[in-house]
């Protein structure tokens, strides 16, 4: 499905592992059980942010857990802080990396805490993918220099790497892990008798940082995550925490059409945060198009916005203005905006922010100790945390 939220379209799957197929959002939502961000949870949210954003606006952002009581606690002062995670695999693309920026603007407007977690455990267990420890120990670094590129304030923000860290979160992992039988993560993740057992032990590794401060904490990360969250939430209070809140982000279309997520192994269908801007032309230039065979056609039947990925990458994230972005979609509709002229804005777009990311990038090189603790500096920052 689009990110207009237009009607099903056939078969979907959608697990941490797998997304298949046109997503339809609101079936997702119910088959998850998590709820839409009505206008009012938004405004209210807005409100309380005192900012707006456009991820939040044109519901790119558009589902939740417990976000009302995230601001409860945060308008009665209990506050409240932020965690969420990448799996250090690969380089990152644009749609790895917008969740970020969207965090990044959560802790600026609410002043908290970020903990991201790099799960190269999880990216070396997971055998298909046929990473060593040391391609994961590579991916983590590079990850973080992205990451640390978004703009994070070292002050508030954690960012860990679970091979390194594991000392640090054993303790509360085996507490979690105790609570959950194989029969539970089976149903849940789809294990069976040929899964590794690293596997099956790793959803307490990525539940453990929802508990890192007793307070709630909110995860923003794109949808296929949320099983995790929903067995964190059953077995929170349990153990003298939050159930986590959550708030749940659509996939970015990959250039090669609407179906499915952006992958590694079809390069063409992501744009990566190195490529520079001779890639980014053909890359978006071969986009899949919403336009008419011919330019006469187009100027007769006018293009479809729905579908044509240049647009909805505008949509999504790189046209923040709400008005530009209307005419964009009713010029095109009207046959005004050609296939390639949709593109040509997206590509001055992209190049431009991939010109800003990769310059604060090399300066993360610089910066990187002041977000990463290991040895003594972790336990420290542990006891902090839990006190
Ligand atoms: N499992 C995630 C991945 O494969 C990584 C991750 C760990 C994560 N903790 C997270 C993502 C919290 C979002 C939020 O990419």
């Amino acid at each position: 499905m689009n990110i207009f939220g237009s009607e099903d379209r056939g078969e979907f799957i959608v697990t941490p592992w797998t997304v298949e197929g046109e997503v339809d959002y609101n079936k997702l939502v119910e088959k998850f059980g998590t709820n839409l961000i009505d206008d009012r949870l938004m405004e209210r949210f807005i409100k309380a942010a005192g900012e707006s954003h456009h991820l939040l606006r044109r519901r790119i952002f558009f589902s939740h857990r417990d976000l009302d009581k995230i601001l409860d606690d945060w308008e009665n002062g209990r506050g409240f802080f932020l965690y969420t995670g990448r799996g250090p695999s690969g380089p990152m693309h644009i749609g790895h990396i917008i969740p970020f920026y969207f965090t990044k603007w959560l802790q600026d407007n609410f002043k908290v805490n970020v903990y991201i977690q790099l799960t190269d455990d999880e990216k070396f267990l997971e055998e298909s993918r046929g990473l060593t420890l040391e391609d994961a120990t590579k991916w983590s670094y590079e990850n973080m220099l992205d990451i640390i590129a978004v703009g994070f304030n070292p002050d508030k923000t954690f960012i860990f790497q679970d091979t390194e860290y594991i000392k640090n979160m054993y303790p509360l992992a085996l507490k979690v892990a105790r609570k959950i039988n194989f029969s539970w993560v089976r149903a849940v993740f789809g294990f069976t008798h040929e899964t590794n057992i690293g596997l099956i032990f790793y959803p307490a590794l990525q539940i453990v940082p929802a508990l890192f401060e007793k307070k709630r904490c909110l995860i923003p990360a794109a949808i296929d995550q949320d099983p995790y969250w929903r067995i964190q939430r059953d077995i929170a209070e349990s153990l003298g925490y939050y159930k986590t809140a959550a708030i749940h982000s659509k996939f970015l279309p990959p250039l090669t059409g609407p179906a499915g997520k952006m992958s590694a192994s079809r390069p063409e269908s992501a744009i990566y945060l190195y490529d520079d801007a001779k890639t980014v032309r053909k890359k978006i230039w071969l986009a899949y198009s919403g336009g008419q065979p011919t330019v006469e056609l187009h100027r007769k039947l006018g293009g479809n916005p729905e579908v044509d990925v240049a647009f909805q990458w505008l949509y999504f994230f790189f046209e923040p203005d709400d008005a530009k972005v209307k005419k964009l979609e009713e010029d095109y509709r009207a046959g005004k905006i050609l296939s390639g002229e949709m593109k040509n804005i997206l590509i001055e777009k992209v190049i431009e922010f991939l010109e800003k990311h990769q310059e604060r990038r090399e300066e993360a090189k610089e910066l990187i100790h002041l977000f990463k603790y290991d040895g003594e500096l972790a336990r420290e920052m542990w006891k902090k945390i839990h006190q």
